[in-house]
């Protein structure tokens, strides 16, 4: 991703021993590290992204909200390069994924909806196997992986085998393999599902770590009080469409909703969806 851009404005003039001399503050202009330009994506039967566009910049978590069958994964999947735009296009860290899908996978990290690991390797193989599918240098990939699997409690469990680890530890090694690399920018489709409230909150940390170090990440969630803890800004869409976008409190204020829930239930209705 290209640098952070700094650019310098003169705030206000201070006087000092008589000098007048102008007090210089730092303005940070922060890059677009996600871009999704009119996305559409059709399957036979069913239009799961319908014209979806939106931005998101560095060091903001972006959560993607909607109900079973929303588009969420489907439009993390054409990010990722793992499936094509019928029309549209979404622009990853500068590169135009379609075009430049190695150079993207380069910067991103992807905790994917369904658990991906192998059973028969240890925690720590697994992530050890991600790190040297990204090329990692030998010392850096021993070095976050002890970190990260420590962050994220797994370090005691590191060398059994997956196989005998519980869906949360499985789901937090899946995390850890994701970003093993330190990618600029992150996927995190519903990264805290099936996770016990002690480990929800160790990822939750985990996340909010990410973003003070300028990481963009779009986070997928069912649960809204974990897009209410971790979000900048949140985008809902329902039918592959975007019908809300926004801060909390700008969605919050505009719906007159005391929580992101009633923001939610009043804009998806209380139907459960059956036609997915
Ligand atoms: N490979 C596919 N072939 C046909 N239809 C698909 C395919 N993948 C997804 N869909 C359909 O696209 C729509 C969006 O699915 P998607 O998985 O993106 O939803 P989601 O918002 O991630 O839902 P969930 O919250 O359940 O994970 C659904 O109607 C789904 O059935
Ligand atoms: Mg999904």
């Amino acid at each position: 991703m290209k640098k952070r851009v700094s650019q310098l404005h003169e705030a206000e003039t201070i006087n000092a021993d008589s000098v007048t001399f102008p007090k210089v503050e730092p303005m940070v202009t922060r890059q677009v590290a996600i871009a999704i330009d009119r996305l559409t994506k059709r399957f036979e039967d069913v239009t799961a992204v319908d014209d979806l566009s939106l931005k998101v910049e560095e060091g903001e978590l972006f959560g993607l909200l909607g109900p079973n069958g929303a588009g969420k994964t489907t439009t993390i999947n054409i990010l990722c390069g793992l499936l094509e735009p019928t029309s549209g296009s979404v622009v990853v860290g500068g590169y135009d994924v379609q075009k430049f899908p190695g150079r993207v996978k380069e910067l991103i990290g992807v905790c994917p909806q369904d658990t991906a690991v192998f059973s028969y390797l240890t925690g720590k193989e697994n992530v050890e196997l991600f790190g040297n599918l990204h090329a990692m240098p030998r010392e850096k990939l021993k070095q976050n992986t002890q970190e990260l699997l420590g962050k994220l409690s797994l370090l005691e469990d590191a060398d059994r085998r997956v196989s005998k680890y519980s869906s949360g530890m499985r789901r937090r090694t899946n995390l850890i393999m994701a970003l093993v690399h330190d990618p600029e920018i992150a996927f995190l489709d519903e990264p805290t599902v099936a996770m016990d409230v002690q480990s929800r909150h160790a990822v939750w940390d985990f996340i909010k770590d990410l973003k003070r170090r300028n990481k963009a990440i779009i986070l997928t969630t069912h649960y809204m009080e974990e897009a209410e803890e971790l979000s900048d800004r949140v985008g809902i869409i329902d039918h592959g469409k975007l019908i809300a976008l926004g801060s909390q409190n700008q969605l919050k204020d505009r719906f007159r909703a005391e929580n992101l829930e009633e923001v939610f239930i009043q804009l998806t209705g209380r139907r459960i969806r059956e036609d997915v």
